[in-house]
């Protein structure tokens, strides 16, 4: 894909001053010129460091500005323009397939009104913290050409508790006349203070406003709600959900796919394959922010990538102790006879000896 492909969406966001669109189309555009013509490319990787575009994100996207707290004065949600082509989150088979079927279900939603059915105007995202459950549903605004509107329940319950109710009912109100997809962020904070008895009145309030509010949402917008801890949701506010989408933490192949589009560009296959064996249990965010870390220690310390990878690697595993045996014994398996034990040895700073002593199990 040539830099020209850029060009149209470069100047939908210059004139509608969207940073982001702006940041993203000026970071493909480098990617592709950093060989072709690299001091161009150097330039405008200086111009996106040190030039932010401060345009209001509200106005670019054609939106009434955002609601008010009507005490503090300040926002109650976060607007997002939709980036047309971002990638999509890397998922399990399942969960991608369950997502395209509620995009195919979007896509029908005439038919289905023709035929009489309501089509689904909610979304439940639950799943530990980092997993994407923010960038699903900034994939899913995209998707449907509507900006993202971000509540965040925990802020607002929190700091004006006894206007919440009354803050929630306009944001609803505000997206209602502003078509968009409306992110109910950390949803389960409506649901975590049942133990202080004071709170309870209010919040019982607010849960009833919640309740309504998804009754009567119009089907041309979209309401997600996301949580960490569904165990604390309410039976009555579960049921309200057309789909439920349970977010894990990403198995193996979703986790190569993962570093690969972060780091594939720096690093061999091989010891991407590796690295996804080792990295059970971290999120996508982990998983991101270890190879941002390793690229900066490429870029910045000019560090060997295997290295660089190595230390970062172990840094953010929990078994720092011991990482060299679970390492050479997932290259092992991952790699079979592709890999020597000089390659482990060179690739881990230790002795081939020390390399053999960690294959057959034994504790160096
Ligand atoms: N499934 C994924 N595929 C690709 N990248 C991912 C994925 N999950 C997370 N990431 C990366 O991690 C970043 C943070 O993830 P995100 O904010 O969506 O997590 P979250 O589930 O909303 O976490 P939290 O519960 O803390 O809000 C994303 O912007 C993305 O860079
Ligand atoms: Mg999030």
């Amino acid at each position: 894909m040539g830099v020209e492909n850029s060009l149209p969406k470069l100047l939908r966001g210059a004139l509608s001053g969207n940073a982001r669109i702006i940041q993203s189309a000026t970071l493909t555009i480098i990617r592709q010129l950093k060989v072709s013509n690299p001091s161009v490319a150097d330039e405008l990787a200086k111009i996106l460091a040190y030039d932010g575009v401060g345009a209001s994100v509200a106005r670019s996207a054609g939106l009434d500005s955002a609601p008010l707290d009507n005490e503090s004065r300040l926002e109650l949600v976060n607007i997002e323009e939709f980036d047309e082509d971002m990638h999509p989150p890397i998922f399990g088979q399942n969960l991608h397939e369950q997502i395209e079927r509620f995009f195919r279900e979007r896509s029908k939603m005439e038919d289905l009104i023709a035929h009489g059915l309501r089509p689904s105007t909610n979304l439940l995202l639950v799943g530990p913290p980092g997993v994407g459950k923010t960038y699903l549903s900034q994939y899913i605004s995209c998707r449907l050409h509507l900006p993202l509107v971000t509540l965040d329940l925990a802020s607002v319950v929190s700091s004006y508790l006894g206007k919440t109710g009354q803050n929630i009912k306009r944001v609803f109100e505000y997206v209602r006349s502003n078509k968009a997809v409306l992110l109910l962020d950390e949803f389960d904070a409506v649901a975590k203070r049942r133990d202080d008895e004071s709170d309870l009145g209010e919040l019982k309030r607010i849960v009833n406003v919640l309740l309504k509010e998804l009754e009567n949402w119009p089907v041309d917008s979209l309401v997600i709600a996301a949580t960490n801890h569904p165990e604390l949701l309410d039976k009555a506010i579960w049921r309200r959900f057309d789909h439920v989408l349970e977010i894990g933490f990403p198995d193996s192949s979703a986790r190569l796919n993962i570093l690969r589009r972060a780091i594939g560009e720096l690093i061999d296959e091989d010891i991407l394959s590796v690295m996804a064996e080792v990295t059970e249990n971290l999120s996508g965010a982990d998983l991101t922010s270890l190879c941002d870390r390793i690229a900066r220690r490429v870029i910045i310390d000019s560090e060997n990538i295997v290295q660089a990878s190595i230390v970062e690697l172990k840094s953010s595993l929990p078994d720092a102790h011991k990482f060299n045996g679970i390492f050479i014994r997932s290259a092992k398996r991952t790699l079979g006879k592709k890999i020597t034990q000089k390659d482990l040895a060179d690739w881990l700073g230790i002795t081939p000896a020390t390399v053999s002593h960690h294959m057959k199990g034994e504790s160096v």
